[in-house]
């Protein structure tokens, strides 16, 4: 096993999210995507986007085409986010969010615009920390928003201070029953928890190969549908809206097919959301109880 620093060794607490962060510390070929398309207005995404793009981008100037493909991409990001952050409720100037799993910091900094609170991300690479507490620097906001090289599964956070939780495409990458027992203990009461995922689709069976594709690609371990409804009754988190983002995430795929920034995953989602055996979901959640 790759010794780390003590700090690190305290937070990667194993092999595989050893591999997550050196992952996410660097990972040149999805990066250069996520890097371009936070270029366009500085909101730097690591996930996927939702809504009817606008196909007038491939039409015109051909030298410019691809510039507008990354902005269309970059918008439908951001779309993927607001909604997200629709779902969070009454969320107070007063009120405290964390976002489990932050990368580089887009929908944070978005939270804490729209609502102007205290916003604290959380994620195991020190690279993405140490870009997104910069990002806050400059944009005049790190007394508001701040980025911690920690494990979501153990955040060390105290019970029952945030109002809400979201993670925005991360939870394939750790144990749900650990996950949400962290997060039923880090809100308080009525506080809401907020998930955008993809999952495995429990009524065709068994995982894909296109799923296990993704998963490779990845390095994730994308979990079946059922787990998250299992997991969140198990700890106290009970949904209030499940909205099934599949349809509306479809478009954003086959446009990212005519990016040059195509990695060669699009294939394998394109396929596996068609066939059925991959869904992309929001589910909200109230914590219950104490
Ligand atoms: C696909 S990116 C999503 C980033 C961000 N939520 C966004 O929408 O731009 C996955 C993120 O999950 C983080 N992550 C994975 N496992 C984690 C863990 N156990 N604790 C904290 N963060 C984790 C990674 O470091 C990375 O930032």
């Amino acid at each position: 096993m790759t010794m780390l620093n003590p700090k690190a060794e305290a937070v990667l607490r194993t092999n595989y999210q050893k591999s997550v962060a050196a992952y996410w510390n660097n990972n040149p070929n999805d990066d250069r995507v996520n890097t371009v398309l936070g270029e366009v207005d500085g909101l730097y995404h690591h996930h996927y986007g939702i809504g009817e793009p606008d196909l007038s981008v491939l039409e015109g100037p051909e030298n410019t085409r691809q510039e507008r493909i990354v902005e269309e991409l970059h918008r439908l990001e951001t779309a993927q986010a607001d909604l997200l952050l629709d779902h969070l409720g009454d969320v107070r100037p007063g009120d405290r969010l964390m976002d489990g799993g932050s990368g580089r910091g887009g929908t944070s900094f978005m939270a804490n615009q729209r609502f102007g609170c205290q916003v604290d991300g959380v994620t195991i690479s020190e690279y993405q920390v140490g870009f997104a507490n910069d990002q806050a620097q400059h944009r005049g906001v790190a007394d508001k928003v701040r980025f911690h090289f920690r494990n979501m599964l153990d955040t060390g956070f105290d019970s029952g201070v945030m109002r809400g939780i979201w993670t925005n495409e991360t939870t394939m990458y750790v144990d749900l029953f650990e996950l949400f027992r962290e997060f039923s203990r880090l809100l308080e009461s009525g506080g809401r928890y907020v998930c955008i995922t993809g999952c495995s689709n429990d009524v065709t069976g068994g995982r894909s190969s296109s799923v296990s594709w993704i998963d490779a690609h990845y390095g994730c371990m994308i979990h079946p549908r059922s787990e998250y409804f299992r997991a969140m009754a198990e700890n106290d988190l009970v949904p209030i809206d499940v909205v099934d983002l599949t349809a509306a995430t479809i478009p954003y795929w086959e446009l990212r097919t005519k990016s040059e920034l195509a990695t060669g995953v699009e294939k394998p989602f394109l396929t596996s959301y068609r066939e059925g055996s991959f869904q992309y979901l929001l589910i909200a959640a109230d914590k219950v109880g104490r």
